[in-house]
């Protein structure tokens, strides 16, 4: 009996060693679990080698001393058991931003050559930990991490994930908390998007009337891109911005996470707010033009291209834009400690250019044909001023368009086609195609998630490689997500469009290329939705749900259905009955008897319900066997 007892115990304990294994995210580059574990108690000493050490010992007992309800003591020396160690010498297998970690019953050592290393660590172990680490008040758990060696490091240097705060604003202590979440993740570049046609959100002083009038826009809400246009008199209550003091402070916070900011003031295009405080900034100077609430101002054509009915685009033909640009650069630069300054070039309309005799006459002098090549003009006096200030230009993919010189750095997001022409150039190239990285698209079915224009699952976002094959890995820096907010009026929102796909991409950027498995995946990243419930952190579940797909062949319609997730059982109806387990389950395609008939479907993984019903009803069938 009681070797049985032993036994049982034994095997848990080797059980839920394994467990822990799949906790990772992003999963190391090399792991062996061993037997064992050491056991955390009050007493557990954290000490630190070298000053530089200091503060990722502290995060480590800070991050643990709310869910424990003790406080790790630190100090300085290599008593332990919990050792911090940054190493004199550099190590290949771990580089600037790896770490080496050993836990045996005895403790604790996590070595580093440079302090992001040792911070990226202490992610690591933290996610080791329960998830009850996560809690923000005090909770019972065996705070035990399994024996285990990591020897690890990224394999992509630009680890990015980008926010929009202009189309919606976010408060300091959003984009603090964006920030901090990022970190947990290992991300180490924050590419903030702080100008727009909805919202200038930095403050510049010789410019007063860039947030006074620039960061604010009438109340508006519903699906962006069809909102009231502000009315005669109507007061712009939306909106705020970020002082210096406050871009400091966040410049500063990221810097504490080991995270570079990179600024985006986006020109010559998506310039309204700016337009609409200088008007004398365009072509037309209009000074009707308004902070845009998020109206029908542009038409789109099947091409691909665009007709801005408001200018939105700067004036390249006049000095004082440049004076004005000089002036806002020489405040705004500065504060960003990077070596990137990012000025956007994206959709950058070209019409009222080819309209305005001053182009036109600018054109003549350059000897220049087509309006497109103006862009490649204001973008290379663009990177002229940055230069000035030590800075590298880095633009969206159209900024090839029209020519720039071989120093700009390349952010390639129609695709990687960009991309992979940049690095073929030499540019620097960042992958962030809306392929594989736009998470302002919808992630679950747009008939239950609010729909936006375009899908990319979470499965998808995980399959991306921001190096293809052919490509001198040299010029790839890396990768990053997007979250554009004109459907995202707040955090709840922001988390739940990140997660899982953040997660993905994280993974896709630190790991290496041959531990990725989305099977194994997406057992971690169950693992996270618990540890993000601990933590009150919203996300989607549209993983779960089951994947709609129809066609119709000589009038009869045929359905498809899958689920990202592996192990889910999909049941269904088309009786107009609520589908459950009851229902029948779904097991191969299947075709829909003649006549209007409405598909509900449900998935259930173990026989407990999982994800979201899908209701399609015939239109929506027949809409989906016609793309
Ligand atoms: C972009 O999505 N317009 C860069």
């Amino acid at each position: 009996m009681r070797t049985r007892t032993l036994l049982l115990l034994l095997s848990l304990t080797i059980l839920s060693a394994a467990a822990f294994a799949q906790q990772l995210i992003p999963i190391p580059a090399e792991m062996q679990m061993q037997n064992g574990s050491y056991r955390i108690t009050a007493a557990s000493v954290v000490s630190y080698n070298a000053p530089a050490a200091q503060a990722a010992a502290k995060e480590f007992s800070d991050r643990l001393s709310i869910p424990a309800g003790f406080t790790l003591p630190v100090q300085s020396g290599s008593g332990g058991p919990v050792r911090f160690i940054l190493l004199e010498k550099k190590e290949k297998r771990i580089g600037n931003e790896g770490y080496l970690l050993t836990v045996s019953s005895d403790g604790i050592t996590l070595s580093a050559y440079a302090p992001a290393g040792l911070y990226y660590g202490v992610q690591t172990l933290l996610q080791l930990l329960p998830a009850e680490v996560e809690g923000n008040t005090p909770a019972t758990a065996e705070w035990s991490v399994p024996a285990v060696t990591i020897v690890d490091k990224p394999r992509f240097g630009w680890r990015g994930l980008m926010l929009d705060v202009s189309r919606h604003f976010f408060p300091v202590e959003d984009v603090k908390t964006f920030i901090r979440q990022m970190a947990r993740y290992k991300y180490n570049t924050f590419h903030w998007h702080l100008t727009d046609d909805n919202g200038w959100r930095i403050e510049v002083k010789a410019y007063p009337r860039l947030t006074s009038v620039g960061a604010w826009r009438v109340e508006r809400s519903g699906a962006f891109g069809s909102r009231l246009d502000p009315q005669p008199g109507e007061a712009a209550t939306y909106g705020g911005f970020y002082t210096q003091e406050q871009i400091k402070e966040i410049v500063q916070y990221a810097a504490q996470h080991h995270i570079t900011v990179v600024p985006e003031i986006d020109l010559p295009g998506h310039s309204m707010a700016a337009i609409a405080a200088y008007p004398w900034l365009s072509t037309k100077k209009d000074t009707n033009t308004r902070v845009n609430p998020g109206s029908d101002f542009a038409d789109w054509f099947a091409n691909g291209t665009f007709k801005m009915n408001i200018e939105n685009t700067l004036n390249p033909s006049d000095e004082r834009v440049y004076e004005f640009l000089e002036k806002v650069f020489a405040e705004v630069v500065p504060l960003f400690p990077g070596p990137y300054f990012h000025v956007g070039g994206d959709e950058a309309y070209k019409g009222y250019w080819a309209q305005d005799p001053g182009c036109q006459a600018l054109m003549k002098k350059l000897n220049i044909r087509h309006v497109e090549d103006l862009q490649g003009y204001f973008i290379t006096r663009l990177e002229t001023m940055l230069k000035k200030h030590g800075k590298k230009l880095l633009g969206w993919d159209e900024i090839l368009e029209g020519g720039v010189s071989p120093t700009a750095a390349v952010m390639s997001w129609r695709g990687m086609k960009g991309g992979i022409e940049a690095a073929e150039k030499g540019h620097e190239v960042v992958m962030s195609p809306t392929t594989f990285a736009y998470l302002d698209y919808n992630q679950g079915d747009q008939t239950v998630d609010p729909p936006v224009y375009a899908s990319l699952r979470a499965k998808k976002t995980y399959s991306f490689d921001p190096l293809p094959e052919g490509v001198e890995a040299k010029y790839i820096l890396g990768g990053q997500g997007n979250l554009w907010t004109e459907n995202i009026p707040h955090m709840r929102a922001v988390q739940y469009m990140l997660y899982p796909r953040a997660w993905a991409l994280a993974e896709v950027l630190w790991s290496p290329k041959e531990r990725k498995e989305w099977n194994g995946f997406t057992v971690r990243m169950e693992e996270h939705f618990r540890r993000a419930d601990k933590a009150g952190i919203n996300y989607s579940t549209a993983v779960f749900d089951p994947v709609i797909r129809t066609r119709t062949n000589n009038g009869v319609m045929t359905v498809e259905m899958e689920s990202e997730m592996p192990g889910v059982d999909i049941y269904y109806t088309i009786d107009e009955t609520m589908p459950d387990e009851g229902s029948p389950r779904y097991s191969s395609p299947f075709t829909l008897p003649p006549g209007p008939v409405t598909l509900r479907a449900v998935s259930y993984r173990n026989g407990v319900r999982a994800g979201n019903l899908i209701i399609l009803k015939p239109e929506e069938l027949q809409k989906r066997a016609g793309r």
